[in-house]
């Protein structure tokens, strides 16, 4: 059976942990070796791009300078894990990749889409997720069930404005729009069961 990237995306508070959970239950079950692991992070120096793009510092990050740390973590993350997990056979399911640069950077931050293809290209040109799960729902929805557990201790991405994760989940939707054949849009708001019923149906096509 050959190995699937499998990519999970949407706004803060979509539900992707969980989701990744269950991903990672179903494969177990029927024994195909799976590999979870997330962007920005994955890898120790990859995780410490992480610390610095999330921190609220004195120092602002430019959009092109958070894009750019994205795709350097993203390419360390590919070196040490994603590409070698593959090349095993494991199946990997990463909590975020470069369409949440598309949408965050991009749409969101209205940084350039050439330079953000053109990144892409240098960093995993012919690297595609096999199937990408879009966890859609309200930003106000995803937002109250983030600020809830954040209790003031927001990251730089969870403290951004309303219009900010509105124009982040337009980007996605249009990602998915333009791609029907690698996105599934999934309702994040439906019941647990009916989500995990609607994702166990996909992946039962992957295998
Ligand atoms: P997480 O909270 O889902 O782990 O993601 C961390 C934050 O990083 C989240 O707010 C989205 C943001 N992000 C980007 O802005 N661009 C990217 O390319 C990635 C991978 C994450």
């Amino acid at each position: 059976m050959t190995a699937r990237f499998i990519t999970l995306e949407g706004i803060e508070g979509a539900g992707k942990s969980t989701l990744a959970k269950f991903v990672l239950a179903y494969l177990a079950q029927r024994q195909i070796p799976g590999r979870l692991t997330r962007e920005p992070g994955g890898t120790p120096l990859a995780e410490r791009i992480r610390q610095l793009v999330l921190e609220r510092g004195a120092e602002r990050l430019s959009p092109v300078t958070e894009t750019l740390l994205m795709f350097a973590a993203r390419d360390l993350h590919l070196e040490h894990v994603i590409r070698p997990a593959l090349a095993r056979g494991e199946w990997v399911v990463c909590d975020r990749f470069t369409d949440a640069t598309r949408a965050y950077q991009g749409s969101g931050r209205g940084v350039d889409s050439d330079l953000i293809e053109s990144l892409a290209a240098a960093v995993h040109g012919g690297l595609a997720p096999d199937c990408t799960l879009l966890l859609d729902l309200p930003v106000n929805v995803g937002l109250a069930r983030v600020r809830g557990r954040a209790a003031g201790n927001s990251d730089r991405f969870e403290a951004e404005t309303q219009a900010f994760f509105e124009k982040v989940r337009a980007g996605y939707l249009e990602l998915a729009r333009r791609e029907p054949g690698r996105f599934h849009v999934i309702d994040a708001a439906a019941p647990l069961d009916a989500v995990e019923g609607r994702v166990e149906r996909i992946l039962e096509d992957l295998e």
